[in-house]
């Protein structure tokens, strides 16, 4: 396929210590942009990575018509680059567009863009357990034109930024008994921007109180768990793992259905079930609540110290040796190119 590169005359990673980053701060050298008009894709081109230029009228702006995706590349000892089941993004990035009334964009442009911008911007990925390439692959409507309809005209772009943990420290979480994420028949499945911004403002009053994060529950009752909006959400109670089914309020998330297919590969006792949240309080209660933890593509698996649910607080034992590890440790196995891949979930780009 054909892809033109406008490299950078100077890279800019001298500049960067990669042994101190925040999430999301800084972005490598190249960027892929591939543009969508009259009805089709263009041929993607790989150019330097800065500000790009739009009409104040572009609908992305008025209307939200954006989706996105999260992935990372890995480095092993070798020097050699992977990604980790990146058919299921693209499948995922088609169906969030579909949603929201945008094109599907070829699979091959997907693969064939992120290869070659992986490539030239291999330096910035980085050996090391923990260390990747985050990727984020978006597609905005750049149409400019106000009136309230699907746009003519999209933009599908790659940006790259290193990255370690998303998570700076402890990560607790309120379960949400008034603002809702999601209802059915809506967008929560797809990764529309919109899930993300709506988000915001319930979840800065939640770090007023000192939680980091709100589990979401379903917008109808409030009664039962959901997900947790950057991460989907798993608990344990005994020594049985719970995690809510998807549909079309919770993301189909890529890291989860790994974890549940480990879980029946190590035969951990996995129900993928609705969750009500008087089960999980009464599950603390008796002290038989293990384990909470999140999982998501920038998180991988994030353990959950505790959580508040209207005037009830929790805070999760510590345990020697938990489920969050060990799944944690067999993604990025897998991941890193450590250990065998069964399910062939990782790919060598
Ligand atoms: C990801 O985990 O990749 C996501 O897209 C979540 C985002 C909020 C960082």
């Amino acid at each position: 396929m054909d892809i033109k590169i406008q490299q950078v005359e100077t890279s800019k990673i001298e500049s960067v210590d990669f042994s101190n980053l925040s999430f999301g701060q800084v972005f490598t050298d190249h960027m892929l942009v591939c543009s969508y008009t009259n009805g089709e894709w263009e041929s993607p081109e790989i150019i330097p990575y800065g500000p790009m230029t739009f009409e104040p009228s572009a609908r992305v702006f008025h209307y939200g018509q954006a989706v996105f995706e999260g992935m990372k590349a890995y480095k092993d000892d070798d020097g050699d680059i992977f990604l980790f089941r990146p058919d299921e993004s693209i499948k995922r990035l088609n169906a969030s567009s579909e949603r929201l009334a945008m094109p599907a964009l070829p699979e091959e442009i997907f693969h064939e863009g992120l290869k070659q911008l992986l490539h030239l911007d291999t330096e910035w990925i980085k050996k090391g357990f923990g260390n990747s390439l985050y990727l984020r692959p978006f597609v905005i409507a750049t149409e400019p034109a106000i009136s309230a309809s699907p746009s003519n005209d999209y933009k599908f772009i790659i940006i790259c930024s290193p990255a370690q943990s998303y998570y700076a420290g402890e990560v607790r979480v309120v379960v949400a008994d008034k603002f809702s994420r999601a209802a059915d028949g809506g967008v929560g499945y797809a990764k529309a921007a919109g899930n993300y911004a709506s988000q915001f403002y319930p979840t800065s009053l939640a770090h007023k109180e000192g939680y980091q994060q709100i589990i979401w529950t379903d917008a109808n009752t409030h009664e039962y768990m959901e997900e947790a909006g950057t991460m989907n959400i798993f608990f344990r109670i005994g020594d049985k793992l719970i995690t809510a089914p998807t549909n079309d309020r919770i993301l189909d998330g890529i890291t989860r259905k790994s974890i549940i297919q480990l879980a029946k590969d190590n035969n951990i006792d996995i129900e993928v079930r609705n969750i009500k949240v008087s089960e999980i309080r009464e599950a603390a209660e008796k002290g038989e609540l293990k384990e909470l933890f999140g999982s998501g593509t920038a998180a991988v698996v994030n353990p959950i110290k505790g959580f508040k649910h209207k005037d009830f607080t929790y805070e999760l034992p510590e345990l020697e040796s938990t489920y969050a590890s060990f799944f944690k440790e067999k993604l990025m196995n897998i991941q890193y190119n450590k250990s065998e891949d069964v399910h062939g979930w990782r790919v060598k780009v």
